[in-house]
């Protein structure tokens, strides 16, 4: 074994990989100029946004913004953690690696973890295992019979039956996992066995249908259970341990993975049982989060898989509390989620079993859009009137408040208030100005804007943008004719941060920038700018060209704000006159008859 670093050895791989082979045995790639080509396999698209680059080994998602080296597409793509892709790509392309260094305390925690999926895997086959073949079983069984489980479904979800032997001190899996081998501690840290007061263990399930919970790599590592009869409480789930994180894992999302991909959307539901019986009607795009709310890594997990989420849930007001915390979450992760109601009393469960396969895709297809749904709850709830309109602000504002960066809270704020009619300034003090509108001019460019509308950008504001990219050395006198204000909102703004951040530090280059912007979308947008044959690198664009085109912007963006506020002050003065402000009105005329001047005067001076 040849001794060299780990950092070595990970350059190594990376230089004898072939991405363009790696990529290309689960994507069909066609060559295009320097770098190939295809349909990307991290969300549904039709047209080939995925691009393959040999020379810089790196792929790159205009569609979706997914983007790394020929490691970060292993563990992607095939769920490998590191280490397993490193192996892997090692053992592929012939680099013999150095072992790794791992400290007593590594290998402690690495033994331990190895230990605990192979206690949960013994442990749902003899779950499984006695739900099918003993006659304790048969009441299970019979239940799952009784709510239209079938024997494949079983089967494939590997359900079982965790028995309650009074007889045996509640001792029927502690003593089937020794039997195994499983150590009682091990079972203890899996969190199957309870230790009792005065010593010894005892099962943690009992009298329950067991679901086993896989991870994304399809080990078996936690498990959730339903009680037979009525007791309390209805379900039970496996403690979180060291491999098993309920706020990041999602019930389904193993199994279900390439139905998500394929429909482009996750539908949540709240339960196993809804999880189950929508599968067995054929609905499999399905994910339960584990008896927890939705959290922000929950809908981080689903954003390598699908363009939007439907939350399925109940009508009653837990239903809408839940879609409600979601808001926050969506918008930071950037994930279209719209919201499908169940008809009242009824869960997913019920609902396919009594209206059938058709009627549960016409409702989950028909969902509101989340802001939408939200907005219409609360107008139900409080009323339009001026009181209730001062509750959905107050609503709202937490909400805003809770969540999220500063571009989506102005996008949230501009939005509700124009439903509301009210100033924006109701919301939140200090909040800066929102977008202005986009100028309906030859709207000509979309800037595609992951899980909100595309925005549109005129052809003098992207060229704006687009310069601003490719000569940031006119940034500041750019900035000083006011280009932030035409360029506020959505992934621009992003770009104009960052590299507002870039120029402090005095490290404002295009490649710089592409590397620091944290937006995705932002960062799709400089990147494909920088590797297009731009409109800007052709022969004539030296520094000459660079600074007329800096002063034609300067005038554009003058004459710009010019007319965005005359257009302001009319609106005030509309406004003044509906309500009847005649000092307001007359100080408003004054000053639009001042601006008029400033307009005339540089149009012939
Ligand atoms: P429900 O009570 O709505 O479950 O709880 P359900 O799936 O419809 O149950 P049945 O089997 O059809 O009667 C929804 C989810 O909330 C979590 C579970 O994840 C459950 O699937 N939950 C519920 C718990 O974690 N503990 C409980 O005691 C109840
Ligand atoms: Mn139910």
């Amino acid at each position: 074994m040849s001794s060299f670093s780990a950092d070595e050895g990970k350059n190594r791989v990376r230089e004898a990989a072939d991405i363009v082979q790696v990529i290309g045995e689960v994507v069909e790639l066609k060559k295009a100029g320097s770098s190939f080509m295809g349909r990307c396999p991290f969300h549904g698209e039709k047209t080939p946004s995925f691009s393959v680059h040999p020379q810089r080994q790196f792929f790159h998602c205009f569609g979706c913004g997914e983007s790394g080296d020929v490691f970060s597409f292993m563990m992607k793509y095939h769920n490998f953690s590191f280490p397993d892709a490193l192996q892997e790509l090692a053992t592929r392309f012939r680099v013999d690696l150095p072992k790794p260094e791992l400290s007593e305390e590594d290998k402690k925690r690495l033994r331990q973890r190895e230990l605990i999926y192979k206690a949960n895997e013994v442990a749902a086959e003899i779950y499984h295992a006695y739900l099918l073949n003993n006659r304790e079983g048969e009441g299970a069984m019979a239940y799952l019979a009784e709510r239209g489980v079938p024997q494949w479904a079983i089967e494939s979800f590997q359900l079982g039956y965790a028995p309650a032997p009074e007889g045996n001190n509640w001792r029927f899996l502690a003593d089937a996992l020794a039997r195994k081998g499983v150590t009682e501690k091990t079972a203890l840290e899996a969190g199957l066995v309870v230790s009792k007061q005065r010593g010894g263990v005892y099962d943690k399930f009992r009298d329950r249908i067991m679901f086993p919970i896989r991870d994304m790599s399809g080990k078996v590592v936690a498990f959730g259970g339903r009680i037979l009869g009525d007791g309390k409480p209805k379900y039970m789930n496996s403690p979180e341990t060291p491999v098993f994180d309920k706020s990041r894992l999602l019930y389904g999302l193993h199994m279900n993975k390439d139905s998500v991909r394929q429909a482009k959307r996750a539908v949540v539901v709240e339960g196993y049982f809804d999880l189950l019986m929508l599968s067995v009607h054929g609905v499999k795009n399905v994910v339960a989060p584990l008896g927890t709310s939705l959290t922000k890594k929950h809908v981080h997990s689903l954003r390598g898989y699908c363009d939007e989420v439907v939350l399925f849930f109940d009508g009653d007001s837990a239903g809408l509390r839940a879609a409600m915390r979601s808001v926050p979450i969506f918008l930071a992760e950037q994930v279209n989620a719209r919201v499908a109601l169940l008809p009242d009393g009824h869960d997913p469960d019920s609902m396919v079993r009594e209206q059938g396969t058709e009627a549960v895709e016409k409702l989950v297809s028909d969902g509101a859009p989340l802001a939408e749904f939200l907005f219409d709850a609360l107008v139900k709830k409080y009323g339009m009137t001026l009181e209730g309109k001062s509750h959905i602000i107050g609503e709202l504002s937490n909400l805003i408040k809770s969540g999220t960066e500063s571009v989506q809270r102005s996008l949230m704020v501009s939005h509700f208030s124009e439903k509301l009619g009210v100033k924006q300034s109701h919301f939140q003090a200090g909040e800066p100005p929102p977008a202005l509108p986009v100028p309906q001019e030859d709207p000509v460019f979309i800037m595609e804007d992951r899980g909100r509308k595309p925005i549109k950008l005129s052809r003098k504001q992207r060229q704006l943008l687009d310069f601003l990219i490719l000569y940031p050395e006119f940034f500041v006198e750019l900035q000083a004719a006011g280009c932030e204000v035409v360029l506020r909102g959505h992934e621009a703004e992003d770009i104009i941060n960052c590299m507002k951040e870039l120029d402090t530090g005095g490290n404002l280059t295009p490649e710089l920038l592409v590397n620091s912007l944290g937006n995705a979308g932002a960062r799709d947008y400089v990147a494909k700018l920088l590797m297009e044959e731009s409109a800007f690198s052709s022969p004539e664009s030296g520094e000459e060209w660079a600074r007329g085109m800096c002063d034609e912007l300067i005038e554009w963006l003058k004459s710009f704000l010019q007319t965005q506020s005359s257009k302001e002050l009319q609106e005030q003065i509309a406004e003044a006159q509906r309500r009847g402000d005649t000092a307001l009105l007359m100080e408003l005329l004054k000053r639009k008859q001042e601006m008029r001047k400033i307009v005339i005067c540089r149009t012939t001076c």
